[in-house]
């Protein structure tokens, strides 16, 4: 086997100027990552080394390329945080050359070959398409994080959730269907519907782009929360968007003493009255599905059995929405720049 390979590589932040700070308008993605050759990786003790067939490609993707994202590393790097393939070498039991697997890392998937620690590989059961797993970890890791750890969704719960057309907001209600519970799903526009209302969802309403749009939207979900047997309101709030729609609905429709987990802050941050919980008794829970692995390995993994039991069952059933050969990598970069990212993104590596 050669001992060099294709990969993505990041070479300046986009969105950064040359001190590091936020620029107005990012330069467009396409300036900053190119398809380059570089040494292939060697295994080391305790690692296995994936040839990637699929890479997934989601919103942190693009935000991490623009030096928006918590995370910004060394440059250049190759960026990427899932991939599906199989096992060439493995120095460990979990997993044997030639398995299909998913790998989760937090940067360099998007390479022919990746390097992955033992404990963040895993098999994919017989007869699920690798492609449709490829944003596995990135989409449904944090999705049932959140719904199971912070939200304690049961069978009995009803959910909202925000951004549903997007990766973790699809995976999020597919899940929780998986998980017996009632899901309503929230879009921006009527043209983004179709997603969430394929992965199950009971119901799928607007919250529009504006404040008329998003207090339309708590009237409607309040009237479908009584429609599905919860007239106190929404048990479990994932929330991907933010922005003037968290004070305006998400606040408003969750029970008291219901849960609203924090997941990503797409539509950006407002300034919110703190009173406001107080008196709608809310939790509101941060969801920092890495951190929680790293610190909770026992946990972790078993929600990963739980998702994969999900997925030989049929209970949970990802699709592609997207998929791009490497050599166009680039548009899958530019979905997610100009928000016109839907469900799972995927980058096909090699076949
Ligand atoms: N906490 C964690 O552990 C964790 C893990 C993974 C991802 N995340 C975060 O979760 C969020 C969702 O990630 P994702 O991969 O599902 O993203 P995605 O596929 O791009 O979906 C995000 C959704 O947010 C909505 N949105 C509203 N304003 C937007 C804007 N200005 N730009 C882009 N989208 C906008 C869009 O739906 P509408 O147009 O319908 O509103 C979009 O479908 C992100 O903030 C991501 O960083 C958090």
């Amino acid at each position: 086997m050669s001992d060099v390979m294709r990969a993505v590589r990041c070479h300046r932040y986009a969105g950064l100027d040359d001190r590091g700070k936020p620029v107005p308008t990012p330069v467009p993605l396409r300036e900053v990552l190119t398809l380059d050759e570089i040494p292939r990786p060697v295994n080391e003790p305790g690692h296995v080394l994936v040839r990637a067939h699929y890479a997934g490609v989601q919103y942190p993707d693009a935000l991490q390329a623009q030096g928006l994202y918590q995370h910004k590393p060394g440059l250049p790097y190759v960026p990427g945080m899932d991939v599906s393939g199989t096992v060439i070498e493995a120095d460990a039991d979990r997993v044997q050359p030639g398995d299909r697997v998913v790998a989760q890392m937090s940067i360099g998937g998007l390479a022919e070959v990746v390097k992955v620690p033992a404990a963040s590989v895993w098999r994919v059961p017989a007869g699920v398409d690798l492609a449709a797993c490829a944003n596995l970890g990135r989409n449904f890791f944090p999705a049932y994080y959140s719904l199971k750890v912070l939200g304690e969704t049961t069978a009995d719960s009803l959910v909202l959730v925000d951004g549903a057309s997007g990766g973790v907001g699809m995976a999020a209600v597919e899940l929780a269907k998986a998980m017996g519970a009632r899901v309503i799903a929230g879009v921006s526009i009527p043209e983004k519907r179709d997603l969430p209302a394929a992965a199950g969802a009971d119901r799928v309403l607007c919250y529009g782009t504006d404040r008329d749009g998003h207090r339309r939207f708590k009237d409607e979900v309040r009237a479908a929360s009584a429609e599905l047997g919860h007239p106190d309101g929404v048990d479990v709030v994932l929330d991907m968007v933010q922005g003037d729609l968290f004070e305006a609905a998400l606040l408003s429709v969750v029970r008291p003493l219901g849960r609203i987990c924090l997941v990503g802050f797409t539509a950006g941050q407002r300034p919110i009255r703190p009173g406001l919980i107080l008196i709608k008794q809310a939790v509101l829970m941060g969801s920092m599905w890495g951190a929680w692995a790293a610190n909770h390995q026992d946990g972790h993994q078993r929600n990963v059995a739980e998702i994969l039991d999900f997925l030989a069952s049929g209970a949970i059933k990802p699709r592609v929405d997207r998929l791009f050969p490497l050599e166009r990598f680039i548009e899958g970069f530019e979905l997610f720049e100009h928000n016109r990212g839907r469900g799972n993104t995927v980058i096909s590596v090699q076949e």
